[in-house]
């Protein structure tokens, strides 16, 4: 009857526009990939998906609004392997990462590379480890601030060389990016959907690539590995979340939402000119995101404890 018509079982989801939190800048690697997810999650949902940008505290301050929004479905967040690092970064997080949110999916896991203004005097990655070891605090490092892929890469950098540079925080690495460009800062590592354009254009010295194998997108550039630091290999995973509490059946249609943007032929091309492909729709789901976080979570834990870095 009319009164166990679909409104009652959450079947007319979504009725009005849904929310994307993409806790970082506008213009950089997390919102690219937001947006490139958003435009096809629009058309399958029926209703426009916007994303906003809410930058600071290294992507800490964004997933925290999203962990206490309502749990209907018209908030979500897009965030990356931040969500695994944050709490051993934190003295003290304002929310869990693995209770305060529903997971979704999967998205795509990006590659880092090592990049730096142009004019900056190493040329190779041999070069520029012996300059960063021999000039150690006299080198500016930008990053997207604690918790974000692009600190996370430079501590581990750090870390492999023995030495210390300044780091600048900015809230996302899209501005940290047009600080290498003019040439204010000297050092970045960020994600090739944020770096590729630059390094293809020459505005930007690029050292090497974090994956294993080099990329196609970018095929003179070396590897880690090959250049010298075996150890520098990051992936940076990014899921789909909602406040938990969100009800299955929200998940689920926002799971096969999310699947069809993957499955997208523009969203697949537009990835691998940026360096990266997206997940299997095995991965698209949230028992696969779920079991990322917890053992990503795990996994940084000992690294970062071992590093001694922590944010208040
Ligand atoms: C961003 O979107 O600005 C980045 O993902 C920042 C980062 O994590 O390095």
């Amino acid at each position: 009857g009319l009164a166990m018509s679909g409104t009652a079982f959450g079947q007319d989801y979504p009725t009005k526009p849904v929310t994307v939190v993409v806790p970082f800048s506008a213009g950089g690697p997390t919102d690219t990939v937001a947006r490139l997810i958003a435009e096809v999650m629009s058309k399958d949902l029926g209703q426009q998906v916007v994303v906003q940008n809410v930058g600071g505290a290294g992507g800490t301050l964004g997933a925290g609004q999203v962990a206490t929004a309502a749990d209907d479905g018209y908030t979500l967040l897009l965030h990356h392997i931040g969500m695994s690092t944050a709490p051993s970064l934190y003295r003290s997080l304002p929310y869990d990462p693995q209770t305060d949110f529903a997971t979704i999916g999967l998205i795509t896991s990006v590659p880092m590379t090592l990049v730096a203004r142009k004019d900056f005097e190493p040329d190779t990655l041999d070069e520029l480890i012996a300059f960063v070891k021999a000039n150690g605090e006299d080198i500016t490092y930008a990053h997207a601030g604690i918790g974000s892929a692009s600190q996370l890469c430079g501590m581990l950098f750090m870390e492999a060389l023995g030495t210390q540079m300044t780091t600048v925080p900015y809230q996302g690495s899209g501005p940290a990016m047009t600080d290498i460009i003019g040439g204010q800062i000297d050092l970045l590592c960020d994600q090739t959907t944020n770096t590729t354009s630059q390094i293809q254009a020459g505005e930007v010295k690029a050292y090497a690539v974090t994956t294993p194998e080099r990329l196609g997108n970018l095929p003179d550039l070396p590897t880690t590995a090959e250049a010298g630091l075996p150890g520098l290999q990051v992936g940076v995973w990014h899921g789909l979340y909602a406040p938990v509490g969100t009800t299955p059946e929200i998940i689920a249609r926002l799971g096969s939402s999310l699947q069809a943007a993957l499955a997208d032929p523009t969203v697949i091309e537009r990835f691998a000119e940026l360096g990266t492909v997206p997940v299997s729709a095995a991965e698209a789901t949230p028992a696969a995101l779920t079991e990322m976080l917890t053992s990503q979570t795990a996994q940084w834990k000992g690294i970062i404890d071992a590093a001694g870095i922590y944010a208040e």
